[in-house]
């Protein structure tokens, strides 16, 4: 359904874009001919890209035994391509969207503390069901509310405007955005997703994380949905969608239940107990992510 709002936003010259070095990553992924060489030297052509996947391989998120990871190469090696390939996206868009600390940049920062709290308690809950999503699930949290920071950046008027609708009315942000912008930050995500060539169960996500029963990748976007949710019950929360709720009345919680994951364990009260932490772990994040790149030529360490 287009609106004034989406079709401006269709056609933004400069709307943000990934740096062609992940999308080539991206799409390598995707060829048949894709090799830990050929992601590994595609890379390295980015070289304060590459110092920060390889600072993210050996940061506390995603480091695998004792020993320092000096290369990509073997750091593909020891977790594997799917994995570098994620980091590389989500070290990429934070990169052109960073999380902002000056004035007036609350809401952004607010919008990545949820974010990354939903991408890091996907994490968490995909462990504990066994669900196996290989760390697609982090970076489905990370960009799942993508939408959000495109419309700021674009309308921010009236993008204030609906979060003050949200909070007056105490209804969930895509309501209000509906209200006074026409559009939603799911449309807009989802928009984003395609444009930049991201991996499909992404721009799903984007789309179904409030309505997963809709979703063609129902397992991720109903993880990230409950995700969603357990980021706002810890607070992280982007407007008026502090809402409370009960896990198992949740369309993601069946969903879950259907395909055959033990649920049942969720257990709300105790679960919010285990990622107390949680508001550490995404400040950690940050610091480790917002470090900038350096030009060193990293390219000899292959
Ligand atoms: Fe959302
Ligand atoms: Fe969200």
């Amino acid at each position: 359904m287009d609106n004034p709002v989406f079709d401006t936003i269709k056609n933004i010259d400069d709307l943000p874009t990934l740096p062609s070095i992940a999308m080539e990553v991206i799409a390598l992924s995707r060829s048949p001919e894709v090799s830990i060489n050929k992601v590994s030297e595609c890379i390295y052509k980015d070289p304060p890209l590459a110092t920060k996947v390889l600072r993210m391989a050996n940061s506390s998120f995603y480091r695998r035994g004792s020993n320092e990871v000096d290369t990509l190469h073997r750091a593909i090696l020891m977790m594997g391509l799917n994995e570098i390939i994620n980091i590389t996206t989500s070290v990429s868009v934070l990169s052109i969207l960073p999380p902002k600390g000056s004035e007036g940049e609350t809401l952004r920062k607010a919008f990545w503390n949820h974010c990354i709290a939903t991408g890091l308690i996907a994490r968490h809950i995909d462990n504990k069901l066994g669900m196996r999503s290989m760390g697609r699930e982090f970076v489905a949290g990370l960009l799942h509310d993508i939408g959000k920071i495109i419309l700021d950046e674009y309308f921010h008027k009236e993008y204030m405007e609906a979060h003050a609708f949200s909070i007056d009315v105490d209804c969930p942000m895509y309501d209000a955005e509906l209200e006074v912008l026409g559009t939603t930050h799911m449309e807009i995500g989802h928009f984003l997703a395609q444009k930049w060539d991201l991996p499909g169960y992404i721009a799903d996500v984007n789309l179904y994380h409030h309505q997963p029963i809709d979703a063609k990748f129902k397992d991720i976007t109903a993880l990230i949905s409950i995700s969603d949710l357990l980021a706002k019950a810890k607070e992280f929360s982007f407007g008026g969608d502090r809402l409370s709720f009960v896990l198992s009345d949740q369309q993601a919680w069946h969903i879950l239940k259907q395909m055959g994951y033990p649920v049942h364990i969720l257990d709300l009260e105790r679960f919010t107990f285990e990622i107390e932490d949680i508001g550490e772990e995404v400040n950690r994040y940050i610091s480790t992510v917002s470090e900038p790149g350096t030009e060193e030529n990293v390219h000899e360490r292959i």
